[in-house]
Parts: C-alpha cells; sequence; structure tokens
C-alpha cells in the first residue's frame, strides 16, 4: 500500500486501528516468550503505533519501514527512538542481533509469497538462537462478517483467493486499508519455508469481560497472532 504524509498522520492518529484485542493479550503473550529488558526490531513499523506498547513491556526497541511517510510521522511522534529507512527483506543489521522482532500488519502488505519468504528468512537472520519473531496479520474471516471494529463493505471482499486484493476500513474512521488476502494455510508455508518454528498460535476473540459491545468479535477471529523462533514448540 502507498502511504502518502496525509495517510501516514491519519493512522497515527485512529489509535484504534491496533485494536482493542491486541493491546489487551500482546503484553501476556510478550511475558510468556521473550526476555524483558531484551532488543527488538518493530519491522514494518508504520507510524510507530506499537512503540509505545513495546517500551511499556520493557523491550529497548528501533523501527524500521521501507515507506519514507510513515518513518517521518514515526520520528514525529515517537522521540528517543531509532528509526531507519530500508528496503524489503533487507536488516541492516548483524545475524543474531534481537531477542524480539515484531511484525504487526506487514505481511498482509505483501504481494506474493517468494517475497514474503525473504522476508521471513531475514527474519531469522537477524533473530538470537533464544529470540522470537511475533506475526500479526489479518484472519481469513475479517473481510467477510460483521464487526465492531472494522467496516469490510467492499466489492473486492466478495471473492477471496489467494493474494487477491481486499480492503477495509476502521469503524467510524476515514482509515482505508488495501491489503492482499492470504489464507492460515498460505503463511503456515512461509514459515516452514523459511525453516522458522511456530511455537503458537493466539486467534483471539471478543470476550463479555471486554465491556465492548462486540458483534461477531465474540466467535470469530479479527486476526492472527503467530510466534516463530528457532527452538521447538512445547
Ligand atoms: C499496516 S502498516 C502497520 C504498521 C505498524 N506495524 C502497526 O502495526 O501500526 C504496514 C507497514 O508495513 C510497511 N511495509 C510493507 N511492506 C514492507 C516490507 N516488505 N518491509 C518492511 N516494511 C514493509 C509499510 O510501509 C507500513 O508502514
Amino acid at each position: 500500500m502507498e502511504y502518502t504524509e496525509e495517510i501516514a498522520r491519519a493512522y497515527a492518529e485512529e489509535k484504534n486501528h491496533l485494536g482493542f484485542m491486541i493491546r489487551r493479550d500482546l503484553p501476556g503473550i510478550l511475558a510468556k516468550y521473550v526476555r524483558a529488558g531484551a532488543r527488538a526490531l518493530d519491522y514494518g513499523c508504520g507510524a510507530g503505533l506499537m512503540i509505545p506498547l513495546l517500551k511499556d513491556a520493557g523491550f529497548d526497541v528501533e523501527g524500521m519501514d521501507i515507506s519514507d511517510s510513515m518513518l517521518h510521522q514515526a520520528v514525529k511522534d515517537h522521540q528517543n527512538t531509532v528509526f531507519t529507512r530500508i528496503h524489503s527483506a533487507a536488516i541492516p543489521r548483524p545475524d543474531a542481533s534481537y531477542d524480539l522482532v515484531m511484525l504487526s500488519y506487514v505481511l498482509v502488505e505483501i504481494a506474493s509469497l517468494s517475497e514474503m519468504e525473504a522476508v521471513i528468512r531475514e527474519v531469522k537472520r537477524v533473530l538470537k538462537p533464544s529470540g522470537v519473531a511475533i506475526v500479526i496479520v489479518s484472519s481469513e474471516q475479517k473481510f467477510q462478517g460483521n464487526w465492531l471494529m472494522i467496516n469490510n463493505d467492499f466489492p473486492q471482499n466478495r471473492e477471496l483467493a489467494s493474494g487477491c486484493r481486499v480492503k477495509c476500513s476502521v469503524a467510524d474512521s476515514g482509515v482505508v486499508f488495501e491489503d492482499f488476502f492470504w489464507t492460515d494455510e498460505d503463511y503456515r508455508s512461509v514459515f516452514s519455508l523459511s525453516n522458522l518454528n511456530l511455537l503458537a498460535c493466539s486467534q483471539p476473540l471478543g470476550t463479555a469481560d471486554d465491556g465492548m459491545p462486540w458483534k461477531d468479535e465474540l466467535h470469530s477471529p479479527l486476526f492472527s497472532i503467530y510466534i516463530l523462533g528457532h527452538c521447538c514448540p512445547d
């Protein structure tokens, strides 16, 4: 997706897009799988919305992205954080640099499984032996269904197949996302070809305790969180 300065600003101001359930569940996942105080890379950091959550969880985090506009916004909003402009699948750091690499809604913007594989292979290279990568992507269900958080009523979403274009907007906001549709099987095949092990996969749901007037969020996942590492699952 092409990010202009205007879109990057709107994206940064739309605080809800990361999603209630990500803010609810991610700190627990980080605490379970990664050493706190560890070195983290927010790959495809965009406007840096994930940076405060990672800093609050105790990480020494830097951001990288291919979009100048997103990085301008990130630099403006998040002082004392290093941001670097990169090219896809090239992380300008030595092998085994990070305890955590976060990819939040990055793979959904990649147009081919071969490019996705190149990105994950590069992530694997910069992960320490005990490090983990956390990959957040849209679920297969997101582009059909009736959600509190997401408006998906766009013609692109009527017939879904791997690699086709999809569109959605954050409810009650002008922020529109134009992504690629990939299945759970697609993502798992990329992880497997990249020789990173899938340690766990979480598909959070809304619960009555959230105090939110959830719709399909109560029984269907909006997104998937894959936890990848060099080691084997428990
Ligand atoms: C939907 S935004 C998500 C931003 C941020 N991770 C977040 O959760 O708020 C996707 C970001 O991924 C970046 N991106 C897309 N393809 C990329 C690639 N191949 N390598 C690095 N960044 C990429 C885009 O420029 C954009 O900033």
